[in-house]
């Protein structure tokens, strides 16, 4: 099987033997998000595990998974690159979907944070994350390396992404792999890579 990058499959994945339903690309990623989800670090025990999978994950597999890529080594999902290639028109939906855990309010004030981060150059966003195992080996290059060519082929100009300042090893993976800082205020740091 080995390693390789493929598209969110939205389908429970069950055991063709007994029919018990295995680990889902979605358990996967909503786990994976927690477990990476402090700045890098694993976020468990630091509050309800759905302000991260509601703000973060959950609304992009519902409602983009067309830019949805999971990294998988022996069968076993590793990561995920989460993307929006229209923050604006996300941020729309994203206040539109109902959450178990966001109401109205909580959802305009997430979606008016990534209209901050927007602008008609960088109108794409995206999320990335590996638990340590999969760190390290390439899979974050190769997440971005797909989902970068995705997006260019559809005529996204640019893309941007948030990182928490704390978080080094993110800051150095990003300057790797083609991104520059954009700015820095309250929400993070703001990098972003143009694609034409
Ligand atoms: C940040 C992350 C996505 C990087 O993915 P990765 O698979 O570990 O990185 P890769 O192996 O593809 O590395 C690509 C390049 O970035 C560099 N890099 C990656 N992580 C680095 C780190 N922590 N410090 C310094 N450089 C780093 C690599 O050395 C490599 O450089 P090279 O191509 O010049 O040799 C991954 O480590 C991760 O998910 N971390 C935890 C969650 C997180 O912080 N997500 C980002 C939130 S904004």
């Amino acid at each position: 099987m080995g390693e390789r990058i493929r598209l969110y499959d939205p389908a429970p994945v069950s055991d063709s033997v007994s029919g018990s339903v295995l680990e889902s690309d979605r358990q996967a990623v909503l786990s994976i998000c927690v477990l990476t989800g402090d700045a890098g670090r694993d976020a468990t025990g630091l509050g309800d595990p759905r302000e991260l999978t509601e703000r973060y994950a959950a609304p992009y597999l519902d409602l983009e998974r067309e830019h949805a890529w999971v990294a998988e080594r022996e069968g076993r999902v590793l990561g995920y690159l989460l993307a929006a290639a229209d923050t604006a028109s996300f941020a729309a939906r994203f206040e539109a979907r109902p959450s178990p855990l966001l109401n109205a309010d909580a959802r305009g004030r997430h979606a008016a944070d990534m209209l901050r981060s927007a602008d008609e150059e960088y109108p794409a966003h995206l999320h990335v994350d590996l638990l340590p195992e999969g760190q390290g080996s390439g899979f974050g290059r190769r997440l971005v390396e797909h989902c970068l060519e995705q997006l260019a082929a559809e005529g996204v100009p640019g893309v941007h992404l948030v990182v928490d300042p704390r978080n080094e090893g993110a800051q150095a993976f990003y300057a790797r792999v083609g991104f520059t800082e954009r700015r820095r205020d309250a929400d993070g740091i703001v990098f972003g890579r143009l694609l034409s």
